[in-house]
């Protein structure tokens, strides 16, 4: 094998996605700690973008800075170098989220045991159901009471839309929580509550053996027996080609906060888990091992400092080796670039590196020469398929309220929806301009970031708008005839595609019944 191919196989570059407060800070803040790179719990608190704060934007700026370093994570255990990329944990920034998984292997859900599937977890699995990413779902908190696990395997099922198949089973939960059968393992783990971790882990490869009794007590025992021959009996046997598939989630029963269940969490993982997976082109299939150098920026994190506009593009590495110094083409541009200072993340220190391969994520400083979903090679004209744009839930119209700026409010907010900040279109009816968003925090960031970045003040105006959807039909006359009939709601995005405005679910039932040769989407590539 060769060297690239070695390096390659040995990478797991995965996100934790949740609900905010399942724990995934928690979770992520563990897995350092095992793989040593970090050394006291909370270290990695203080990039979380508190709840509490969605209206305090200088408290999310500050903690924005910090998160520049946290946005990739990296650390070796066991032989592996496991990449975790961080998501912002605000639900105001999913989009930053989604695009975040366009540069991952695979993901691991953390769901609470007493909250169950979350709104945004079925948001964030349908983005992995798209892109067939392989799941391992976390079940935290079962030092809690919560869901009867058996339920929740249901909920998980039916929200989710996903088959799952514990590899490990609690043993009672909350008060009385007593560990977990790993099945995966064949070990029970048994638990202590003032002990803040696995205080026992015994092989156990035949729980019919009457020792469960002397660990667990005769009830539970009991208990164990008829739930782990359910389990075996409803569903499947865990079958890893099926999990690389999207098809089957792995489910982890544990608890974050005590350390309980991250360490076999985490050894499953790096066995199970893909390494960088082939990446499909506009042109071709791209396989990780090859020689050639090709990645994709996914994101772009601004400098907040006025003074330094400078930014920071984040590259996934697709194929073969990155060298520092050596020349790639910009595709986009058709032109060569060399980059002298790329920055590799090792736990939370960012540091200038000479070469990386593929799976791992580099950040190249940037002064305005990339947007989101540029491809870089060692020369091949090579076009990464991003994510689609999801329709916003949020429009307003944005207004210059300083007409000697003009120009710099146009400028900054081509350079914000390149970054992927909010979504933009243009109505064609009077020209106006529409920003679409997930949610308010994203029109104060942009209004900030004119003012400070540009010097340009915007001001919003009121839209009511239920959904923007990119419409296409075969049938020229028909698309012509809807365009007019609905000139005053038809609109462009960036890419100049035809978008219609819906005002409400009602006006878009009625078009769609009116007009049944054109077809409505609710994401930008169909
Ligand atoms: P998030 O990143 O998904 O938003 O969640 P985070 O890890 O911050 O966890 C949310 C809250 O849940 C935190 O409490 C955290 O301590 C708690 N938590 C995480 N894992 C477990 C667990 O296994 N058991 C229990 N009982 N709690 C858990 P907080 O009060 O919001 O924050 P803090 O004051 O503890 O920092």
């Amino acid at each position: 094998m060769s060297q690239n191919s070695q390096e390659i196989k040995r990478r797991r570059t995965f996100a934790i996605i949740s609900h905010p407060d399942a724990g995934k800070t928690t979770l992520t803040e563990k897995l350092l700690l095992f793989g040593g790179a970090i050394h006291v719990a909370g270290a990695v608190k203080s990039n979380k973008i508190k709840k509490t704060a969605t209206s305090d934007w200088m408290e999310i700026e500050k903690q924005r800075g910090i998160s520049v370093a946290t946005s990739v994570m990296a650390f070796d255990y066991a032989d592996h170098k496991v990449n975790i990329l961080d998501t912002p944990g605000h639900q105001d920034f999913a989009e930053d989220t989604y695009r975040t998984l366009t540069a991952v292997d695979s993901v691991i859900i953390v769901i609470d045991i007493a909250k169950g599937v979350e709104m945004q977890t079925r948001k964030l699995m349908e983005v992995c159901r798209m892109r067939k990413t392989p799941v391992i779902v976390f079940v935290n908190k079962m030092d809690r009471d919560g869901k009867d696990p058996f339920d929740l395997l249901d909920e998980i099922e039916e929200e989710l839309k996903i088959k799952v198949r514990p590899l490990s089973w609690p043993i009672d939960m909350g008060q009385r929580f007593k560990g977990v059968y790993n099945i995966f393992e064949k070990k029970l783990n048994l638990y202590t509550p003032s002990k803040q971790y696995v205080t026992e882990n015994i092989e156990f490869n035949d729980i019919t053996h009457p020792d469960l009794e002397k660990h667990i007590g005769d009830t539970l025992a009991e208990k164990l027996r008829a739930d782990i021959e359910l389990i075996e009996g409803v569903y499947p046997e865990f079958d890893v080609e099926t999990y690389l598939e999207g098809d089957i989630a792995p489910v982890f029963f544990g608890s974050a906060l005590n350390n309980f269940g991250v360490k076999e969490l985490l050894d499953c993982f790096i066995q199970v888990a893909p390494s960088p997976r082939p990446v499909q082109a506009v042109e071709r299939v791209v396989d990780p091992e090859e020689d050639n150098f090709s990645g994709f920026i996914f994101k772009i994190h601004a400098n907040m400092d006025p003074n330094h506009r400078s930014c920071i593009a984040f590259v996934k590495i697709c194929s073969g080796r990155f060298e520092r110094n050596a020349n790639y083409k910009h595709v986009r541009f058709g032109k060569m670039m060399r980059f002298s200072s790329p920055t590799a993340f090792m736990a939370q220190k960012k540091e200038v590196v000479d070469e990386a391969y593929a799976g791992d994520i580099i950040g190249l400083p940037d002064t305005g020469n990339f947007k989101i979903g540029d491809t870089l090679t060692s020369g091949e004209e090579l076009h990464f398929k991003g994510l689609p744009s999801f329709s916003p839930e949020m429009f307003k119209y944005i207004e210059n309220a300083d007409p000697m700026k003009a120009k710099q409010l146009n400028k900054g907010i081509e350079q914000l929806m390149d970054e992927g900040v909010a979504q933009l279109f243009t109505n064609q009816y009077n020209g106006r301009k529409i920003i679409g968003t997930v949610g308010q925090l994203q029109f104060e960031v942009i209004q900030y970031r004119l003012l400070h970045e540009y010097g340009a003040q915007c001001k919003w105006d009121p839209i009511s708008l239920y959904k923007a959807c990119w419409i296409e039909s075969d049938n020229k006359t028909v698309m012509e005839n809807f365009k007019k009939r609905k000139s005053q709601y038809m609109a462009i995005d960036k890419e100049g595609r035809d978008v219609y405005l819906a005002d409400s679910p009602y006006v878009l039932t009625m078009a769609q019944n009116d007009f049944p040769e054109i077809k409505f989407h609710f994401t930008s590539e169909f």
